[in-house]
């Protein structure tokens, strides 16, 4: 019998007791670049590392660190790839059991250099290399934080920020052939489950995506591999990045709008908003939905979801630009529709194609 750490808010087993992301880690070949892009992106820094140069930035109950460390993990990790996330944390209830398992079960472990008085944090090889730690020192006062780092004076240690909480889902990309490797990784170590398997073509290149969701329902984890034979946009990232990981963490709103208006008074630079097609076209695809559609074109806000049989699953989303090399980040709100926006990529190309037929760029027959 395997020891049964499921909670009752799980949605199925959880063998590692998963409850969430704890941090995303981050490094850069110098100093300077990560620091001005966590800031505009809502984040503040709360603390700094007692012996090491490492800093948290917080917003909500999403942590960033940026590692600058010399001949750490993360300096070796930002001289090969640029700036980039280099480390990767999953809450666990308990986190020798969990680590004592993933090990049994074929994961590599690796050593991350501790000082006097330091916590050690457990850590198993993830996507790219980088470490994934499993960390249970979660709790208000007693967290990691608590231990290795100094909090700033008079600084909110619970920023609020743009109004983002957690992060909704963190996508990775693999080379081509590789999916399966990876999901194989998170479903055998951390009962993940793949909730949607999706093939998306554009004209050219195309993608496909395995979206994997973590018992706690809290983890989602799609992964990406090109399916074109050419360079396609996973490949072009691939080749960016030097190699696989994470392209975009997706922070989650209760009010996207209100998110956007404070994200954009920060001077943060999103994505080409779609053409004004895709909103003329918002209602004959998601009839009734109830979304001030003016509001959603003046700020580029997509909208993804379905409203059959009068039931409103909702999802607003946006992307920023590449802010951390090839890495960007997404904005969302959920509002019941649990997917990833696929629906945007067939109106986004729609659209466009609409567009096109309106400027006589293309003859429509
Ligand atoms: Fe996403």
């Amino acid at each position: 019998m395997t020891q049964d750490t499921t909670h009752p808010t799980d949605l199925f087993e959880n063998p590692m007791g998963l409850d969430g992301f704890e941090f995303v880690e981050f490094a850069s070949p110098k100093p300077g670049i990560l620091e001005p892009i966590f800031e505009l992106l809502g984040f503040t820094k709360i603390a700094v590392h007692r012996s090491k140069d490492v800093v948290l930035y917080r917003q909500g109950d999403i942590n960033f660190i940026i590692n600058n460390e010399p001949k750490s993990h993360a300096a070796y990790f930002a001289e090969e790839h640029g700036p980039c996330a280099c480390g990767l944390a999953f809450r666990v209830r308990d986190s020798h059991k969990a680590y004592a398992r993933a090990l049994e079960l074929g994961a590599q472990p690796i050593e991350i250099p501790t000082g006097p008085m330091e916590l050690h944090l457990p850590a198993i090889k993830g996507i790219g290399g980088a470490p994934l730690y499993l960390i249970d020192r979660y709790k208000e006062g007693q967290s990691i934080y608590d231990i290795d780092f100094e909090y700033l004076e008079g600084v909110d240690r619970n920023p609020v920020g743009c109004g983002f909480k957690v992060i909704d889902h963190m996508t990775h990309n693999v080379y081509r052939g590789r999916m399966d490797y990876w999901a194989r990784f998170y479903e055998t170590l951390f009962n993940f489950k793949e909730i949607r398997y999706f093939d998306i073509k554009g004209e050219y290149t195309g993608l496909k995506s395995r979206a994997l969701t973590a018992p706690d329902g809290r983890i989602r984890i799609p992964l990406n591999e090109e399916a074109s034979e050419g360079t396609g946009q996973i490949e072009e990232f691939l080749m960016a990045y030097n190699g696989e990981g994470i392209q975009h963490i997706a922070f989650a709103s209760d009010d996207l709008l209100a998110s956007w208006d404070m994200l954009k008074e920060r001077g943060l630079a999103f994505m080409t908003p779609p053409p004004d097609t895709y909103y003329e076209m918002l209602e004959e695809r998601l009839p009734g939905h109830g979304e001030p559609a003016d509001e959603l074109k003046k700020r580029g806000i997509l909208l993804d979801g379905t409203t059959e049989g009068g039931d409103l699953r909702l999802l607003l989303q946006i992307f920023s630009e590449t802010l951390i090399g090839p890495v960007f980040f997404e904005f969302i709100q959920r509002k019941k529709d649990d997917g990833f926006g696929e629906g945007n990529f067939k109106a986004l190309f729609e659209s466009m194609e609409r567009d096109q037929i309106r400027r006589g760029v293309v003859k429509a027959e």
